[in-house]
């Protein structure tokens, strides 16, 4: 698979198969995220890897799953995530500013995931003080996201639009994510509007 179709074959999963992911893909993902750049080199990302099946539970009930259409974008019994890597800022090595560092390792995990046969979400709307608390996170890192990980078992599709960015489910409970066009986010030197 080429890096172009990685990128465009991936997209947020919120259904998940119930196989169990092997680690040494989970670890292979985390190896990814890794050798992302990472501004000044300084690589102040630690990466936890959630897949035993209490804790799998205690992360699920911390997250809140697709706005725009809920409840209907919720993972149901039998379709949650397996596991979970959750990124955490280290303050010890530098104090804030982790967004766009998490920005790039990411990514490298949602389009190495790909290639896994993986399917993810990215999220970020998570309770992170009750996270904190179960998990036993020293106070010394921020909870930056969590990534949701599973064998997908839904295919999401890419509609072009003008307008509304809202993604939906059309009545096969197909997910349709909206993306701007090219035409209406790329300029051209000082053609600017
Ligand atoms: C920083 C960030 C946070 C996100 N948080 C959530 C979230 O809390 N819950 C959720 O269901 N999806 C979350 N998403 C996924 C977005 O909804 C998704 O990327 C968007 O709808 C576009 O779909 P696509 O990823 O398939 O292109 C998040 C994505 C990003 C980049």
């Amino acid at each position: 698979m080429s890096v172009y179709e990685t990128i465009y074959k991936r997209r947020t999963i919120r259904k998940f198969k119930q196989e169990v992911i092997p680690m040494e893909k989970l670890k292979r993902l985390v190896d990814a995220a890794r050798v992302a750049p990472q501004g000044g080199n300084m690589q102040a990302l630690k990466y936890v890897v959630i897949n035993e099946g209490k804790l799998l539970e205690q992360v699920f009930k911390t997250i809140t799953w697709a706005g725009y259409i809920r409840p209907a974008g919720d993972p149901k019994e039998g379709e949650k995530p397996t596991a979970y890597i959750l990124i955490l800022g280290d303050t010890e090595i530098k104090k804030e500013g982790f967004d766009i560092d998490a920005g790039a390792a990411v990514q490298n995990i949602l389009l190495a995931a790909v290639e896994e046969g993986l399917g993810t979400a990215w999220l970020g709307a998570i309770d992170r003080l009750k996270i904190r608390g179960f998990l036993n996170i020293p106070d010394k890192f921020v909870l930056h996201t969590l990534v949701a990980l599973g064998f997908p078992d839904e295919v999401p599709v890419i509609v072009d639009t003008d307008k509304c960015i809202k993604y939906y489910k059309d009545d096969k409970g197909v997910l349709h994510v909206p993306k701007r066009k090219l035409e209406n986010i790329l300029f051209f030197n000082n053609h600017i509007n």
